[in-house]
Order: structure tokens, then sequence, then C-alpha cells
């Protein structure tokens, strides 16, 4: 007969539909030395509460170790009669020690404890995200340093607009993922308060230290409110978004590499290591990291939408419906980890077309902007400029000629502010250089952008 934790005030036991829509321990099982160690914590406040004596205590946690043992080697597994994770694991327990086992629930419910391991698991995986990121980070800029000096096209709407550093390109990317770290590093600061001891909503009776257990779990405190302690997901959902938006900054990524290898830009050529074949087109070389990476930060933001919807209007404090919270959480964080080191591989690996990238950085009359700052350098008005400019641009497209192809006499045709010397500015490195103010493309600029990142890198 299925051990169920609440026999007493029962005549039958759960019907066969209801012990299938109940089950949840096929995913949260992954929850296991979360809970363990809960557990141990627990324990060790029940023995200095006086209700374990340091015997029971020892017999607790060496028993608990063997379950987590027992765990890992696969020779404890779970059953869909144990419903949770933690009934499979009191099970264990009972196994284990008999009626002793029963002395743990004292005190805790599975209310508080499901609170509890959720962060737990969060936090520490959050932490392997942000290393994850980190490598990413780091692929981007060590191409960025050899990219420092190449001009590219830089582009608005996807059209030429003006020349800037490959590097800089690289590094704004690396920008967004900064402040994805910067995000996580914040959320965990609100994630390190710990549940355990709010009971099933209301504290509990028993002298226990809820203070105490939280420290030993690796929180900063206990949470003050126990309805909103058992109640609250909102850690859940902030990593989520924080979780969404990294998979935003990865498919931005994403859709420039599939256009950066494209036959129309070739800007970059894939290691074999990190693109795919056609079955049966023999000379496809597929950019499928990329693009993953693309599609699956849908389902990030579906996790997010998923959570978000399942909590709003619930009542206080807990309701069945946040065993919901922990499939989007567990899938967010899998995806990730998918997704970033595919990703810092790609990057790492691809090799930039440094002779494209520099022979197409000023097409599409990349350097008008240059040539009508140059005027209004010499007192033009800016607006004035803007026009002799595209005067300019019209001619050289109806003439079929780049701007520093054009005659003195004709550029003075096309407007008296076109003296000959505004031809110093048609050059691309210069055009690089010029920017270089807080921001800008130039690339001691971006040397200055490099140097910055490596510290707070390092600092992760
Ligand atoms: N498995 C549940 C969850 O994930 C925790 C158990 C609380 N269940 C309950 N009936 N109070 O949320």
């Amino acid at each position: 007969k299925p051990m169920r934790l609440w026999g007493g005030r029962f005549e039958s036991g759960p019907s066969d539909a209801l012990t299938r829509l109940s089950v949840s321990v096929h995913f949260d099982w992954r929850l296991v030395p979360y809970d363990l160690a809960a557990s141990r914590a627990h324990a060790r406040v029940l023995n200095r509460a006086g209700l374990l004596t340091d015997d029971e205590l020892a017999r607790m946690v060496g028993a608990l170790d063997d379950l987590e043992r027992a765990c890992k080697a696969g020779e404890f597994r779970p059953t869909i009669a144990d419903e949770d994770v933690h009934t499979a694991l009191e099970r264990g327990l009972l196994e284990r020690l008999g009626s002793l086992g029963g002395k743990l629930r004292a005190g805790r419910s599975r209310n508080d404890q499901i609170a509890t391991d959720l962060r737990l698991y969060l936090r520490d995986h959050v932490r392997t995200i942000v290393s994850r990121l980190v490598e990413l980070e780091t692929a981007l800029m060590a191409q960025a340093e050899q990219h420092a000096e190449t001009a590219a096209p830089g582009m608005t709407h996807l059209q030429h607009a003006q020349p800037v550093s490959f590097g800089h390109q690289l590094l704004a990317h690396v920008h967004a993922f900064a402040r994805d770290i910067d995000r996580l590093t914040d959320w965990d600061r609100r994630a390190a308060v710990s549940p355990l001891g709010s009971g099933a909503l209301a504290g509990s009776s028993l002298p226990l230290d809820p203070v105490a257990v939280a420290e030993e779990l690796g929180f900063d405190t206990a949470a003050p409110n126990s309805m909103d302690a058992v109640a609250d997901r909102d850690f859940a959902a902030e990593f989520l978004f924080a979780a969404s938006m990294i998979g935003i900054h990865l498919s931005r990524l994403g859709e420039e590499i599939v256009l950066w290898a494209s036959q129309e830009f070739r800007w970059i050529e894939m290691d074999d290591a990190y693109s795919t074949g056609s079955s049966i087109m023999p000379q496809k070389k597929n950019p499928d990291v990329a693009e993953l990476a693309r599609g699956k930060s849908g389902r990030l933001v579906g996790n997010l939408v998923s959570l978000l919807t399942t909590l709003k209007g619930l009542p206080l404090t807990y309701n069945r419906d946040l065993q919901e919270d922990k499939e989007p959480v567990f899938d967010s964080v899998d995806t990730l980890l998918l997704v970033l080191p595919a990703m810092a591989g790609l990057v790492a690996t691809m090799r930039v077309n440094t002779a494209r990238l520099r022979s197409t950085a000023s097409d599409g009359f990349a350097l008008a902007t240059d040539l009508a700052e140059l005027l209004v350098r010499k007192g033009v008005a800016f607006r004035d400029a803007h026009e002799a400019v595209g005067h300019l641009v019209v001619y050289c497209q109806v003439n079929d000629v780049e701007l520093g192809d054009v005659g003195d006499d004709d550029l003075l045709k096309v407007s008296p502010h076109l003296t000959p010397d505004v031809r110093d500015v048609l050059n691309v490195p210069g055009a690089l250089a010029a920017r270089k103010a807080q921001g800008g493309t130039a690339p001691d600029r971006v040397r200055d952008q490099l140097a910055a990142l490596r510290e707070t890198v390092d600092e992760q």
C-alpha cells in the first residue's frame, strides 16, 4: 500500500486519476540534494530545540547521507506513488530509520520545504549560468581584441550606415551579457532569504531557529513573514525574466551570426565543429547553433509568461498551482546551459573575413556623415551641410562613382561648400579614429572598453 503523508483522516486512498494529476516526482527529483541539505539543517535545529537527542541526530544525519549516496548511485528511485521529492525522501528515511524517520517532519511543511529547495537549486544553478555567460563574454572579447582595428560596415535598418570597428560591434554584445550577469547578481541578493521555519503558512509553535537554519543553508537571513515565504515565487519569476533577457540577447547575436555567415555578407566562416551540413546539398554549411540560440529564446520567454500567468490572482498562501513553478524554471536553466556553451564555442572558433569587412566598410556612401561633419567644423550649419552632401550622393549615384572620385569642379558645381579639402575625411581608418569620445568606435576606445570589461569579468 503506497505511503502517504496524510493517512489519518482518510478512509480511501487517492484515485488513479488524482495520482497521475498530482505527481511531480518525475520533474522535482532533481531537487534531491537541496531537499536533503535542508533536512540536515532542520534535524540540527530539532536537536538544539531538545526534540531530537544527540544519538537520534547522529542516526538521522547518517541516514540522510546514506540516502543521498543511494540516490546518486541510482539505488533509491522514486515511484509514482511517492507523489513528490519530499514524500519519496521521507519513504527512504523511514526505510532506513523506522519510526525515528517520522520525527523529521516536526515543525516543517512541504510548503516551506519546496520554496526552500527551489531557492537553493536556483541560487546554485545561477552561479553556473553566470560562469557560462563569462565564457561567452570571454570568446567575444578575444575576437574583439583581434578586430579592434578592423573596419566593418556599421548598419542601421540593416542598411550600410557608418563604418565601425568590428571589435566595437562584438563588444556591444558583451555589454548586453554583462548586464545579464549584473541582473543575476542582483537577483541573488533578493533570493538569499530562507522560507524554512514558515511551516505550512503560520510558522511553528516548536522552538525552532529559522535564522540558524538559513545561515547553515547559505542564505543571508530567514523570511520575516511566513505567509509571504510560502506564497512568494518572485524569485522564480525574476529568474525567468533574467533568463528570457539572456535568451533575447542570444537570439540577437545568433541572428547577426546567421547574417554574417551568409553568402551575401561573407563576414565570417564558421568552424566545422560548430556548423552543420545538409542531407541533400553537399555544399551546404549551416548556422544551426546560431539558429537554435535564436529559436530557443522563444521557450525562455514562454516559461516566464507561463509562471506569471500561474501566479496571477492566486490568494495567499500556498496553493497547489504553485507546483507549476518548477518545470518552467528547470527548462530555462537547462536551455541556457545548452545554448551558452555552444554559442561560446561558435564565437571562439569563427574565422573573421577581415579583408571583406574592410573592403565593404564604406560601401553605400557610408562616409557621407563624415563629410557633413567636416563642413560643420568649417562653420556650415548642419542642415545645409546635410543637404549639400545629399546632393553629392545623388550625383555619385547618377554617375556611378564614389564620393572620393568626384573632381574639384564637379564638387563645387554640386555645392559651393564642397571645396577639394573635403576629400581628406574620406578614409575609413580616419573616420573610426575620429570617433574618440567615450562610447565612440575609435580603436583606442574599443581597447578601453575591453580593459574595463575584462575587469568586471575577473570579478566574477
Ligand atoms: N509538490 C508540491 C509543490 O511542488 C509541494 C507540496 C505541497 N503540497 C501540498 N499539498 N501542500 O509545490
